[in-house]
């Protein structure tokens, strides 16, 4: 089954408006493969997401950093998927490590907050992946698979999920982790879904590798049997944006 190549740019907490434009301007300048063969997503922080959605080229899409995990109401600082939805913001990035560590969300929050954006239509990036700590302790796969089960155990349709591998101690130091290291995390997690989902959604399932992705690195990454596309922080930035882009050819 082939799975459509799948690259994502996290802006995280970056940008002004001038920014914002001229990174956009560099993309919908791009020559890039076509959306038959790469789907890609961007993502502003909340407050450019409309300022992104209405300039960039029709074949990009957009997704917020994060969203609620229930109904809008008396939480202050908090955005709903609805809202998300009114804006016809496509996409949402959920339980990246960033927010697991800094805002303490365990598994099971990011479970919740998966399940009720599915149920509000929006389509899911869901991020998982282990710390330096769990990996030297032999530890990565029952970490991976606890944080995939928080979400199995509440979702039944996975057509509009997109799982991000990020281990955490290649996000932001320029430590990427090998081809061999990303093949062996993806298959067994890929395997872990054959066996305690279904085999149709463990070969439809597109998961992407994110951690010090980069223009050098993206194309022997991403021939890797299992690695599904990409989940970019910092050199979605940059131009070389466009590099790992190509890196779907
Ligand atoms: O969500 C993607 C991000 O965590 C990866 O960051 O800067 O290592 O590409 P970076």
């Amino acid at each position: 089954m082939a799975r459509k190549f799948f690259v994502g740019g996290n802006w995280k907490c970056n940008g002004t408006a001038e920014e914002v434009k001229k990174i956009v301007n560099t993309l919908n300048e791009a020559q890039v493969p076509s959306q038959d063969v790469v789907e890609v997503v961007v993502s502003p922080p909340y407050v450019f997401l409309p300022l992104t959605k209405s300039i960039l080229r029709p074949d990009f899409h957009v997704a917020a950093q994060n969203c609620w995990v229930k109904k809008g109401g008396a939480y202050t600082g908090e955005v709903s998927a609805e809202m998300l939805v009114n804006l016809d913001i496509p996409w949402v990035i959920l339980g990246h490590s960033e927010r697991r560590a800094l805002l303490n969300e365990s598994n099971e929050f990011v479970g919740d907050k998966v399940a009720y954006a599915l149920a509000q239509g929006l389509k899911v990036i869901a991020c998982v992946g282990e710390t330096l700590e769990q990996r030297e302790a032999g530890s990565t796969m029952d970490v991976v698979a606890a944080q995939t089960k928080a979400i199995a155990d509440r979702v039944s349709n996975w057509s509009n999920v997109v799982i991000a591998y990020e281990p955490v101690w290649a996000i932001g130091t320029g430590k990427v982790a090998s081809p061999a290291q990303a093949q062996e995390v993806h298959d067994e997690l890929r395997k872990w879904l054959a066996k305690n989902v279904s085999a149709d959604v463990a070969a439809t399932t597109r998961i992407i590798y994110g951690g010090s992705v980069n223009g050098g690195n993206c194309k022997e990454l991403g021939g890797q049997a299992d690695v599904d596309g990409f989940l970019v922080g910092g050199a979605s930035l940059k131009p070389e944006f466009i590099d790992i882009i190509k890196a779907a050819e």
